[in-house]
């Protein structure tokens, strides 16, 4: 992970950029020469209120944090900015990514941008657009039988040579450090102030992760103060590792049997950062909370018809776990509430 030298009280004003991308926060990102930085426009996201939703459900505030508003439409785009500046800076020429999608397109499209070679290992059983448009940025894109598991041993070993920059989650720091500045954003938006829940759907766990670095950070640099939010990790009930490895603890991953689900993003398997993850969860008090298929569909269609918005299953998974937490007692429809959509749900009109 990378570290910096916070100093508490170091002001805003001197840090912040006036850029309106996740640049505005350059100080707190790992690219040292401003000429390095790739950007497509990434972050600056509307955290939009679900109030429809909030006055026919009870609640008093549910936030929608939209990040399908960025490049490519998912929040990928974000931790791929800064992987790829980093790469740049490197003088690498090459890059790799397995992925479930989302990453694979973004790290194709800032590829584009830098000049650099991209490769993109993905399921075969990836909606068709998010094929096409890797396809479109240049990439050479790998279709493997399998999930996104078996997509990370093709890349391993077309990488056995360290030819390519290797971008896997969490396998590099920068990708992390991209996603973190959500966290930064959400603060911002809410005049230095965090909610008091937030849920998550969780795949490798980059998002959770960043999150949690960010909220530490800021309470470093003294920018916010009092309780940080729960944070609750969503997950498929096709592929639940997170659940879980928090029920069977050690040898949850003998009898872990994972399988497709149409929240492409959430069939993860065996995460890299799963430690992290249940490190970020028991810390912040927070949870896990599992949605199947058919809920995730209703989920989307009730967020579409009431607030306009198609958003991504994976997001849309978060919505119902709200509504399941709140059921069972362990989220109280008074609390301020932030659900995270990670990505545009026009890329997955096939699932659907
Ligand atoms: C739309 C969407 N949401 C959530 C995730 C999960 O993200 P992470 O692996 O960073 O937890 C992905 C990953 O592909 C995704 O594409």
């Amino acid at each position: 992970m990378v570290n910096y030298d916070l100093e508490f009280g170091m002001q805003q004003e001197e840090i912040l950029t006036d850029q309106q991308s996740i640049w505005r926060y350059a100080s707190l990102l790992p690219v040292f020469n401003t000429s390095n930085q790739i950007s497509l426009g990434e972050g600056n996201t509307p955290l939009l209120t679900l109030n429809n939703l909030s006055t026919k459900y009870g609640f008093k505030n549910i936030f929608l944090k939209d990040e399908s508003f960025n490049p490519t439409g998912s929040f990928k785009a974000r931790g791929l900015s800064v992987a790829i500046s980093k790469a740049k800076e490197f003088k690498r020429k090459k890059c790799i990514v397995p992925t479930a999608g989302n990453a694979g397109g973004a790290m194709a499209a800032y590829c584009a941008k830098a000049g650099m070679e991209a490769t993109v290992v993905m399921p075969i059983k990836t909606p068709s657009i998010f094929k096409e448009e890797c396809k479109l940025y240049g990439a050479d894109l790998i279709l493997v039988d399998g999930l996104i598991n078996d997509c990370a041993k093709k890349v391993a070993a077309l990488n056995i040579n360290n030819e390519f920059f290797d971008v896997s989650t969490l396998k590099e720091p920068y990708r992390l450090e991209g996603k973190k500045t959500m966290g930064y954003e959400i603060a911002e938006q809410l005049g230095w102030a965090l909610p008091d829940i937030i849920l998550y759907p969780a795949g490798g766990g980059t998002g959770l992760i960043g999150l949690w670095k960010a909220f530490k950070e800021m309470k470093k640099l003294g920018w916010i103060s009092g309780k940080l939010p729960r944070m609750f990790a969503v997950q498929s009930s096709n592929c639940a590792p997170i659940a879980a490895a928090m029920n069977h603890s050690e040898n949850w991953q003998t009898k872990f049997i994972p399988s497709a689900t149409i929240a492409n993003g959430l069939a993860v398997p065996f995460p890299f950062g799963m430690d992290l993850m249940l490190q970020v969860i028991k810390e912040s008090n927070g949870g896990v909370c599992i949605i199947d298929d058919d809920a995730i569909i209703i989920g989307l269609k009730e967020i579409a018809k009431t607030e306009g918005l198609i958003i991504s299953p994976e997001g849309a998974a978060t919505w119902m776990a709200l509504n399941q937490l709140c059921t069972n007692k362990v989220i109280k429809h008074s609390e301020s509430i932030l659900l995270l959509n990670t990505g545009t749900g026009y890329k997955y009109f096939e699932n659907l």
